[in-house]
């Protein structure tokens, strides 16, 4: 199953395109949301070899880390702070080509250089965000937002 996971092959459009039907695999069997959260990030990290991949869930008016791989990170993130407050607050999608550009990012770990957060909705309010770090520079453009975007929509939250 995931051991059959494409490992950098291809543009980045074929890597996302290889590994959009495994990942369709990998959830529909399963309901559980942690579950479903981590194989994605599993998924995601082993393909890309990003930074860091991972969740944040919002749990009583705040983000709170969840399925992730890479190194350890911050644990919670409030509403409209750093970039995954952002993304929750403005309930879309935020690519930033260079954290150090971006007012207010928060940074767990000094070797991240470039991000993505998209956000994961359950009736139309944003309930999570997957938020994935790059040690380059300009890593993050349309193609991962609208991907991402399709992934984080696969993962039905329910709870
Ligand atoms: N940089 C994020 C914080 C989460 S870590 O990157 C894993 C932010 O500014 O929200």
């Amino acid at each position: 199953m995931a051991e059959n996971l494409l490992i950098g092959q291809g543009s980045k459009v074929e890597m996302y395109e290889a590994l959009l039907p495994q990942i369709e695999g990998l959830v529909s069997g399963e309901e559980d949301v942690v579950a479903n959260m981590a194989n994605v990030a599993a998924a995601l990290k082993r393909t890309f070899d990003f930074f860091w991949v991972g969740f944040y869930v919002v749990k009583n008016g705040v983000l709170v880390l969840a399925p992730f791989q890479g190194p350890v990170a911050c644990t919670r993130i409030k509403f409209g702070k750093g970039v995954c407050g952002t993304a929750w607050k403005e309930a879309q999608t935020i690519v930033v080509p260079d954290v150090e550009q971006f007012p207010g990012h928060i940074a767990c770990n000094s070797a991240s250089r470039s991000e993505i957060v998209v956000p994961l909705f359950r009736d139309k309010e944003v309930v999570a965000v997957l938020d994935i770090d790059s040690d380059s520079l300009n890593n993050f453009d349309e193609t991962d937002a609208k991907y991402l975007e399709t992934i984080c929509r696969l993962i039905n939250i329910r709870d």
